[in-house]
């Protein structure tokens, strides 16, 4: 696997051995690829013998400095400054309510496909829209309907014409949070108030996290474990990160997986910006691995049941688990003698087609099946029936005869090959051989 010159890594580290790693990584990647160091106060140490310990660090080096983008922007910064500079104009300008209904109406044209990909209210909200046109979340049907009161007069508010974006519980939180600014009286329109802390254009090298924050999200995906984790990074943590650094399809790496946040957390930013960031975690303990990386990253995809017995939607998404097997090649580059059909089969299979030999198939003949309308083969071990030493390894027109037939474009992997360029084009045949000419990667 190639690695662009512009990737970034990130590595978390307590402060037991920050100052260790951060001299390895210096070797590594090299003192000028260093890009930062990010701190986040994790959990409050509320009784601290001496010095409380209440931060963590995030060490962020370039594989080339000199490559990655000059400034980084948060994913979503260009539609977000232009919300942020719409929104404000609206509260701002528009003190009569009709002229500001027409305005919006105006703009909400001229960049609604900008908006369209942010139809979760929670990215949306934050533009400080004026809330008074349809349900952006559900495009071409009509808003939310309910009542809104005016804390002074105590009176429904005047509902905008296509009802709230907002479903009635998250207009609550709104109130909470004290985000919604509302006229002297009910006749007027309510709005929605913009922090401009959400606009952060650069990725900010200080983070305030509750610590906590990580294990209640495995607590509410997992309500029927105890203590299924210890210590999982928050998601909002991982997803500024990310959202910084990547963008369309890039692929992002954890090979220190644990609960799987990283992959929650890739999710959850693709479905807010639509885009198809890709992730490949890697956990060392197979239990850890199968009942809480793979299953928390399963349920953040396809929606679970939280302890309230309520049904959560899923982000969408999805992933493959696959299993780490013995290595199959020595330092030569032989294949190594341990190494059954089996093993070699679905390795040929997956680097030749890019999909993994479905595991209920049970590579037992040259035919591992076909992909695309290619049939892929296998000469190797003796499949054949003949042990010799490369016996029935070697594609001969014996050997051909022997083969299960496919109608089609045939991929052979073998040690060697005596059929003339001919024959191989009038059987439709491509030879690969083994083991040089199968992808390690
Ligand atoms: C500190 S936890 C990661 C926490 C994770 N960021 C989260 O939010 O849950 C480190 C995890 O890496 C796993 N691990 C340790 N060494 C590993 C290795 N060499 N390869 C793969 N996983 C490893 C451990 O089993 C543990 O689950």
């Amino acid at each position: 696997m190639s690695i662009k010159p512009g990737a970034i890594h990130f590595a978390s580290i307590d402060e037991v051995e920050f100052a260790s790693l951060r001299i390895l990584l210096d070797e590594i990647f090299g003192v000028t690829n260093r890009v930062g160091t990010l701190v986040w106060k994790n959990a409050t140490d509320n009784n601290p013998t001496n010095i409380a310990i209440e931060h963590e660090y995030v060490l962020c080096y370039a594989r080339n400095k000199q490559k990655i983008a000059k400034e980084w922007k948060s994913a979503n910064l260009s539609v977000k400054d232009k919300l942020l500079s719409v929104g404000q104009g609206f509260v701002e300008k528009f003190k009569d309510q009709e002229e500001m209904q027409a305005a919006y109406s105006k703009w909400f044209r001229e960049y609604k496909n900008q908006l369209w990909p942010f139809e979760d209210y929670k990215f949306i909200d934050k533009g400080g829209v004026y809330t008074g046109m349809r349900a952006v979340h559900n495009p071409g049907k009509e808003g939310y309907r309910y009542d809104v009161l005016h804390p002074e007069t105590g009176k429904p508010c005047t509902q905008p014409m296509m009802g709230y974006r907002f479903p009635p519980e998250t207009m609550d939180q709104l109130l909470a949070d004290k985000r919604i600014l509302f006229g002297p009286d009910e006749k007027k329109l309510i709005e929605l108030k913009v922090y401009a802390k959400d606009y952060r254009a650069k990725l900010s090298s200080l983070f305030e996290l509750d610590g906590r924050v990580g294990t209640n999200e495995i607590k509410e995906l997992f309500p029927e474990s105890k203590r299924a984790f210890d210590f999982p990074k928050p998601t909002g943590l991982i997803e500024e990160l990310i959202s910084f650094v990547t963008t369309s399809d890039d692929l992002i790496l954890d090979s220190f997986a644990g609960s799987g946040t990283t992959g929650q957390a890739t999710l959850t930013l693709n479905r807010a910006d639509r885009q198809q960031r890709r992730f490949i975690l890697i956990e060392m303990k197979p239990s850890i691995a199968t009942d809480l990386t793979a299953e928390r990253v399963r349920r953040a995809a396809q929606g679970y049941a939280n302890a309230k017995g309520e049904k959560i939607e899923g982000l969408g998404g999805g992933f493959r688990y696959c299993e780490l097997g013995e290595p199959l090649f020595d330092e030569q580059g032989k294949i190594r003698d341990s190494v059954n059909f089996g093993e070699l089969a679905r390795h040929v299979y997956f680097t030749e087609t890019g999909e993994p030999l479905p595991r209920e198939r049970v590579p037992n003949t040259p035919f591992l099946g076909a992909c695309r309308g290619v049939g892929i083969y296998l000469l190797y071990n003796g499949i054949l029936g003949d042990k010799s030493a490369n016996g029935g390894n070697v594609l001969t027109r014996a050997i051909l005869a022997k083969l299960p037939p496919y109608d089609g474009q045939k991929v052979i992997y073998c040690a060697g090959c005596l059929l003339g360029r001919d024959r191989l084009r009038v059987e439709g045949i491509v030879v690969r051989q083994t083991p040089y000419e199968i992808k390690v990667s």
